[in-house]
């Protein structure tokens, strides 16, 4: 097998892998021995009940995709779904396609040729610092605009609908990718249309690369494609057609299939030893509290390496984090010490969903329950297996430092306050919806800002984005109960909390304080966007328009 470099001085301030850590404290050996005691085993885990569909649901549905139930995971190659297409510098072709052929998984995706290979959706790599040219075509008869979610881009690159391409026309972006190593993403932006056309196959990943991440992947072993895969998770209805009701457009749109990577209820084969998931929240409206359990169903520790905008400062061992739609989480999972046979789960945990019901309008608009078919919100499910096949010889420890992720000086910033509401049907911020045109927030370049998100008590959850800028969570208070055992910190901060940020999650009854520094590598001004990411809430207009003007 590979040869993993002993470990060095430097390695050895490290910190452990945590469940080998947990391994020897317990002294157990096999896979269950890493269980964490204390944690009350749900009763509709899958494991335990034996279903696949878990909550006691029926099996999800799974004509959409057809033979992809229950098989490999589709692991992004050379050419295809996912795949990884490396521009170097080369302009390219990305065409939006209303009839993909693509096993039918989608209706609608992006295609591009690059040195006689056909991708769909292509996960873009970039090397910090290159030249993106990417022409966009729209080839699906309606209006569309590619936004490049996490990237800091002009607003002309931004893609944030301000303005769109029309059916049959052309979009050229060209920008400098000057984010630091991570996973980001893109998809529509047409304002009215963007959940529809995303939830209909429009997606794809941007991988960023940099000397800190090829460290990382080096002392780790790590490869693309091998031991580091990027899952993207997204719930679907059967059929292809998206016919969100009311119901829908006000709790999002929820899908009864869990999907990986396009596949649902897939394996991967893996070897003991250490891998690497790059994970994007792909779904309109679904959150996922992610975690990892043994086939008997005991919760698993793993180690999270990074967040939206890329790797943290220091690895946290983890046993779950809340992942909301557009959120990423980079993580390590330690199979070293599994056995041949055993099976290790990636599931979605039981949680409280928190939608309140708005009280009903005389329009009747207020809708019953969340009416997610076999699959609530917040119920439990089976994602991805590991089937352990082979054993390696590994041995690797993660470095003490993964990055210089810096944190923001937040004295003397600007305070500001958002107040996730609801009134007259319509889901609000500062009691506003979009208008197009006009930007209500207004910002100072090279200035810092500290943000307060509020939500209400009878709201539900929110993933608050920004375009433009990454953040960081300075802190979180009167968080619901089931959050604080969760807390890494006196300030009541996630583990996903402690890197750069694009997305936030904001609970009912929750204020998130967040800090942004409007610097920027273009002339003012320019006009960007801050909203909620489920993208139902988003095209229902919680969003707003946010200038960035000369100091
Ligand atoms: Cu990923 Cu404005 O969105
Ligand atoms: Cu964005
Ligand atoms: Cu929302």
């Amino acid at each position: 097998m590979r040869r993993v470099r002993p470990p060095s001085a430097d390695d050895r301030s490290g910190i452990v892998l945590p469940r080998r850590r947990l391994l020897r404290a317990l002294g157990g050996i096999g896979i269950g021995a890493f269980a964490l005691p204390g944690r009350p085993e749900p009763a509709d885990h899958p494991a335990a009940t034996g279903s696949r569909a878990g909550n006691g649901a029926p099996s999800p549905p799974d004509d959409w995709c057809g033979p992809r139930v229950g098989s490999p995971l589709l692991v992004p190659g050379e050419a295809g779904l996912f795949a990884r297409l490396a521009p170097n510098g080369a302009p390219l072709t990305l065409t939006a396609k209303g009839s993909t052929g693509i096993e039918a998984r989608w209706p609608m995706a992006f295609a591009a040729d690059h040195r006689g290979r056909r991708f769909w959706n292509p996960t873009f790599a970039f090397e910090r610092g290159e030249r993106a040219r990417i022409e966009l075509v729209n080839a699906i008869g309606e209006p569309t605009i590619v936004h490049w979610h996490g990237l800091a881009n002009d607003t002309a690159n931004d893609g944030a609908g301000l303005t769109v391409a029309a059916p049959g026309s052309r979009y050229a972006y060209d920008f400098v990718v000057r984010e630091r190593a991570g996973l980001y993403w893109y998809h529509p932006h047409p304002h009215g249309l963007t959940a529809g056309q995303a939830y209909r196959g429009l997606f794809g990943l941007v991988v960023v690369d940099d000397a800190e991440d090829r460290a990382l992947r080096t002392a780790l072993d790590l490869a693309w494609g091998r031991t580091d895969i990027p899952l993207v998770l997204q719930d679907r209805r059967a059929g292809a057609v998206y016919d969100a009701t009311s119901a829908d457009r006000h709790h999002g749109f929820l899908g009864g299939a869990a999907t990986v990577n396009g596949g649902t209820d897939p394996y991967l084969d893996v070897a003991t030893r250490t891998y690497r998931f790059r994970i994007l929240n792909a779904s309109n409206a679904r959150t996922y509290r992610l975690g990892f359990a043994d086939a008997a169903g005991k919760a698993l520790s793993f180690t999270l390496l990074g967040t939206d905008g890329g790797l943290l400062a220091k690895a946290v061992p983890c046993t779950e984090c809340f992942v909301s739609s557009a959120e990423r989480v980079d993580i390590l999972v330690d199979l070293s010490a599994a056995a041949i046979g055993d099976a290790v789960v990636l599931e979605t945990r039981g949680f409280d969903p928190m939608h309140f019901d708005p009280p009903a309008t005389s329009t009747g608009a207020a809708a019953p329950a969340h009416a997610a078919g076999d699959w609530p919100e917040g119920a439990s499910r089976r994602l991805l297996t590991l089937r352990v096949r082979e054993r390696v010889a590994y041995r690797a420890v993660v470095p003490a430092r993964l990055s210089a992720a810096s944190e923001i000086d937040v004295a003397g910033a600007r305070e500001r306050a958002f107040r996730l509401g609801y009134a007259k049907g319509r889901w609000r911020i500062n009691d506003r919806v979009f208008v197009m045109g006009e930007t209500p927030v207004e910002v100072v370049r090279d200035t810092t800002e500290v943000w307060l998100l509020r939500n209400y008590h009878t709201s539900m959850p929110h993933a608050m984005h920004v375009h433009g800028f990454h953040f960081r969570v300075l802190e979180r208070e009167t968080s619901p109960d089931a959050l604080r055992p969760l807390a890494v910190d006196e300030r009541g901060r996630l583990s996903t909390d402690l890197g750069w940020k694009d997305t936030v999650l904001v609970w009912p009854g929750e204020s998130v304080r967040v800090a942004l520094r409007f610097a920027m590598a273009f002339p003012a001004p320019q006009t960007y966007l801050l909203h909620c990411h489920n993208l139902e809430h988003e095209d229902g207009g919680m969003m707003l328009g946010m200038k960035v003007v000369a100091g």
